[in-house]
């Protein structure tokens, strides 16, 4: 029997009360069925479901916000994945290399930050003396450091105040480990450029001399406009 027929001959055998019954029953079937549609592809237009990117790192020298004791943030605003820059800065604080004054230090700067206004602290990482990398905003925030740059990049900040205060080795080498793992969780495109702080916001000393000096320990990086860079 085609369907219309079947569907005819089940109108004409039903009674009154079962025809109304199908009447109210239908619009609230279909309204049903279109609502769950929609969210269904809503859900599939938020980027990255709206959550904060957990960096896959295990390291002893990583140390994530629980690690640090971090203030909850006041707002969190997502970045649009993947970026394409990286820029160091300094936070221009007292230098550390171990990890309880480095800690200590992270609660300052978060403060000083927070007590200024702002959503959190402003980096997406920090990093002190010895390769501790501490994790700031984290890896998918909207950071706060050039107000231009801040949609478009990664923003990471040496611990210390690098004009006088010298990185060392490890430092570079874990934030390179660091912007591997990003390229490899699709934080950072592969052809990312990473530039100076000074580099972008000409006429400023940060990250400082001592830093800016070393870039070429950072693959990535491009040295366009340093001479904008105070020393
Ligand atoms: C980087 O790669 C993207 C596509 O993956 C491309 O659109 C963009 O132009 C590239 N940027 C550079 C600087 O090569
Ligand atoms: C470098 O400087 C030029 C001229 O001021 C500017 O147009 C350009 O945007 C700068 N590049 C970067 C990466 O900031």
């Amino acid at each position: 029997m085609p369907f219309p027929v079947y569907v005819r001959n089940i109108v004409k055998n039903s009674s009154r009360a079962e025809k109304l019954c199908c009447l109210v029953a239908l619009p609230v079937l279909i309204t049903c069925v279109t609502l769950i549609v929609l969210f269904a592809v809503q859900a599939n237009n938020n980027p990255e479901a709206l959550h904060s990117v957990t960096v896959g790192l295990k390291e002893p020298w990583y140390l994530r916000r629980g690690d640090w004791h971090a203030m909850s943030p006041h707002r969190i605003e997502f970045l649009e994945l993947p970026v394409s820059y990286v820029i160091i800065g300094h936070a221009a604080s007292h230098y550390c290399n171990q990890l309880y004054p480095c800690i200590e230090q992270m609660l300052l700067i978060q403060e000083a930050f927070m007590r200024r206004g702002m959503n959190d602290i402003g980096p997406n990482f920090l990093v002190g003396g010895n390769g501790y990398v501490f994790e700031g905003r984290g890896a998918n925030v909207l950071g706060a450091m050039v107000t231009s740059w801040n949609k478009k990049s990664i923003t990471i900040m040496f611990m210390g105040n690098y004009v006088v205060d010298m990185p060392d080795q490890a430092q570079f080498d874990h934030i390179n480990v660091l912007l591997d793992v990003l390229v490899k969780e699709r934080v950072l495109r592969s052809n990312y450029t990473l530039y100076a702080q000074c580099q972008v916001k000409p006429h400023t000393y940060a990250p400082g001399r001592h830093i800016t000096e070393r870039m070429k320990n950072f693959p990535h990086w491009n040295p366009v406009n340093i001479s904008g860079c105070l020393i």
